[in-house]
């Protein structure tokens, strides 16, 4: 099982995919990552990716005329490379619903909100702003609307009152690196599919605790 490739797709920082590669790289993880592709040239993900010896692309969404041909060349790289699963990572563009279509059920997203409350962007500032208690993070397969698709991972976090945008995401990041790598495991393993516009997830114990914020006393 080690041999299930994935890919993960960057624009940017690349810390989710960083924490992709590292579990990756843990003895007994059942899935590989074959390559790294980013939109972007300057991406600091790139070097990270670079510096743990995983194959790059850049393929460059200018360079297209349209979105459905950057789709297009994205596909045969990611066809060429043998993935079975792609992983968005901080990748700031919109797919094609072809892309979407040819991929079904083989795309999966993280994305810093308890979904679908808070899709789009800014949105550690907007949970601020909206007064919420507990924020969180998901891990979804991706249809082509976006930041949207059957959910297979969330992990609540609470917000403190001297919360920043910053102080916030920093909160909430922690969490993304534990379930995008653990949602990987599960599609791996086969243990998670979608099943309608659910997720059906084999062996696993519902947790003891929820998560109350502020606590009770
Ligand atoms: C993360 O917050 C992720 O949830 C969102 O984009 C950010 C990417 O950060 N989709 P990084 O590039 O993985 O550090």
């Amino acid at each position: 099982m080690a041999g299930y490739k994935i890919a993960i797709l960057i624009s940017g920082r690349g810390s989710n995919m960083a924490a992709l590669i590292e579990a990756c790289q843990t003895e007994g993880f059942p899935a590989k990552v074959a390559l790294v592709l980013s939109n972007r040239p300057n991406a600091p993900g790139l070097t990270l990716a670079q510096a743990a010896k995983i194959p790059t692309r850049i393929i460059q969404h200018g360079e297209f005329e349209s979105r459905e041909a950057f789709d297009a060349v994205m596909t045969e790289a990611l066809t060429d490379a043998g993935v079975r699963l792609i992983c968005l990572a901080g990748f700031m563009r919109l797919l094609s619903a072809e892309f979407c279509q040819h991929w079904r059920d083989s795309i999966i997203n993280i994305h810093p909100s308890l979904l679908p409350a808070f899709k789009g962007l800014r949105v550690h500032e907007r949970m601020l702003d909206a007064g919420v208690q507990i924020a969180g993070c998901t891990v979804h397969y991706v249809r082509p609307a976006m930041d949207e698709g059957p959910i297979l991972v969330q992990a609540a976090v609470p917000i403190a009152a001297d919360d920043t945008p910053d102080s916030l995401a920093a909160r909430i990041l922690e969490q993304e690196h534990l379930i995008y790598p653990m949602a990987v495991r599960m599609i791996a393993e086969g243990r998670a599919r979608p099943a309608g516009g659910m997720v059906a997830i084999k062996n696993y114990n519902l947790p003891a605790q929820s998560l109350i914020n502020p606590p009770l006393a």
